[in-house]
């Protein structure tokens, strides 16, 4: 607020019907191609909003909906900054072949702030990466002991 940004969450936490609901819409869009619709909707029980930990945002005025989001002032201002209160955008453009959706700058996914920053210093690679990472070295770990 304090640097004139102004944000607006419109969609958190989404329950298995609420998904399905958001799933079957753009599925009759896209006239039943689940590759389109998967695109930019989970199926439902594969959702982050599901889990409690996303969240969906938007300039208040309702504008910028879609990939130029990033590009508005309040998308740079995410993308510089959601780390520091312990979120990181899900899904980037550079990532789409690891996520499996397409670029969501209006995503933002709960992780921690540890986990945010760490995220942000490696240039932001996909939460994919960064958890197979840890299990690989939990189980290093484990198998040390
Ligand atoms: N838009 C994201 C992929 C979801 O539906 O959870
Ligand atoms: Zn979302």
């Amino acid at each position: 607020k304090a640097e004139g940004i102004n944000l607006l969450s419109f969609s958190g936490f989404r329950s298995y019907s609420r998904q399905k609901t958001i799933y079957n819409i753009k599925k009759d869009y896209h006239n039943g191609n689940v590759k389109k619709t998967e695109e930019y909707v989970a199926p439902p029980g594969a959702s982050e909003h599901q889990l409690g930990l996303a969240m969906d945002v938007k300039d208040p005025s309702g504008k910028n909906l879609g990939p130029a989001f990033g590009k508005t002032k309040q998308g740079i201002w995410l993308k510089d900054n959601c780390h520091k209160y312990g979120f990181i955008i899900r899904y980037s453009k550079e990532y789409e072949s690891v996520t499996l959706y397409n670029y969501e700058p209006w995503h933002l996914r709960y992780v921690g702030v540890d986990a945010a920053y760490a995220i942000n210093k490696m240039d932001n690679i996909p939460l994919e990466w960064y958890v197979s990472d840890l299990r690989l070295k939990i189980y290093q770990y484990l198998i040390m002991e």
